[in-house]
């Protein structure tokens, strides 16, 4: 028997949405589902996007790719559609390469036979306490099994501020094999960086190849 996933995730859903992001949930989610992605295009992922704010940025950098973003905390899948629509809840021109799948990523990955050229990761929840260690989505079992939805030359891309999970990381690929590198880099600010729940100075950051 398969061995039960544990939640990697705190809450599906958070304050009420309002009439729009209800409609904008009903209405323009189904119609930007990563289903039938094209073929012929490079692919970018994002998982646990938040808010959306680097996912819209690396959408507008990639016109010609197709950014997806996957994220089961449905207020932040609500901001994100608030965000790329227009008044008349018809998605931007500069995000209509976006597509939303509003769940775990996990199950996404198993229904999926996409690679993609990046796979970011930003802010990743650290699960601080010991024992909710095991909760943690950035063990060494899927990261190796990330590499196999990574193109020839893809990378994962993890980013921080949390320094006590980032060296767990770093550690835990390091002794499955995996070749990471520690790049000093910055990227777009996102809502969970703004906020520096963990109070140190600077994200950090993580790179693996394939
Ligand atoms: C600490 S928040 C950071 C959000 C955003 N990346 C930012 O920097 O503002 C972590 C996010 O990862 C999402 N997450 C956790 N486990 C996930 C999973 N298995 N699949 C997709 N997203 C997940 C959570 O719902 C949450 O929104």
């Amino acid at each position: 028997m398969e061995k039960q996933e544990l939640r990697t995730f705190g809450r599906r859903h958070g304050k009420k949405l309002s009439a729009r992001q209800t409609m904008l949930i009903d209405r323009v989610l189904p119609t930007i589902s990563p289903t039938n992605l094209p073929a012929n295009t490079g692919k970018i992922l994002e998982i646990g996007f938040g808010a959306g704010e680097h996912l819209r940025e690396i959408a507008r950098q990639n016109p010609d790719k197709t950014v997806i973003g996957a994220e089961p905390f449905m207020n932040g899948v609500a901001s994100l559609l608030s965000a790329i629509t227009n008044e008349s809840n018809v998605v931007r021109d500069e995000y209509k390469n976006i597509r939303i799948f509003a769940d775990d990523v996990r199950d996404f990955l198993r229904q999926t036979d996409s690679q993609f050229e990046q796979i970011w990761i930003l802010h990743p929840d650290p699960w601080p306490k010991a024992r909710h260690e095991k909760r943690r989505l950035l063990h060494a079992d899927f990261l190796k099994n990330l590499l196999n939805y990574l193109t020839p030359d893809g990378e994962i891309i993890i980013g921080t501020d949390h320094w006590e999970y980032f060296d767990w990381i770093v550690e835990n690929a390091k002794n499955a094999g995996l070749h990471a590198s520690t790049p000093d880099i910055d990227t777009i600010h996102t809502r969970y960086q703004t906020k520096n729940m963990a109070g140190t100075s600077a994200p950090k950051y993580l790179i693996i190849r394939a």
